[in-house]
């Protein structure tokens, strides 16, 4: 009895540990930069929602509004994905939004995937 309770804590153990190792390297690896949660999920974790918030204006536009702008293609996912990493000004005011020279195209055009994913959702 006392040894299958000491097996079980032993393997509770390791799933904790495999399962905070798994976390750990999700914050360093995105294993799905297609989709548009991978997106919202490296948002969250980027300056993105210091200027950026989903509804209303903030120093940036709100990505809803980015959302209904343009229309999903590959144009215009090449000029936003360029956009955000050389920062710039020009489509919304003077505000320039920063450069981010440091996310991949990949990454970046997993963030415009989830950006686009509010137009469905608004129409
Ligand atoms: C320092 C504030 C700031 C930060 C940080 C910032 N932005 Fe922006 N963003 C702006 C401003 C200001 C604009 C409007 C630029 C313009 O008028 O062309 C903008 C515009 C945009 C646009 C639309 C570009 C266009 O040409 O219409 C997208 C998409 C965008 N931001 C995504 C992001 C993402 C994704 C991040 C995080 C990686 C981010 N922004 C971080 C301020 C910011």
């Amino acid at each position: 009895m006392r040894l299958s309770i000491g097996i079980i804590c032993f393997l509770t153990c390791l799933i904790a540990c495999s399962i905070s190792k798994k976390m750990t390297n999700t914050t360093l690896i995105y294993p799905d930069k297609s989709d548009s949660l991978a997106g919202l999920d490296i948002v969250k974790r980027s300056d993105c929602v210091t200027c950026h918030k989903v509804e209303e204006k903030l120093i940036g536009p709100s990505f809803t509004d980015i959302a209904k702008k343009y229309a999903l293609n590959d144009t215009n996912m090449d000029k936003l994905s360029s956009k955000i990493i050389n920062g710039g000004n020009g489509s919304w005011g003077r505000i320039p939004m920063t450069p981010h020279p440091s996310i991949s195209v990949e990454i970046v055009k997993s963030i415009l995937k989830y950006i686009f994913s509010l137009k469905k959702q608004n129409q």
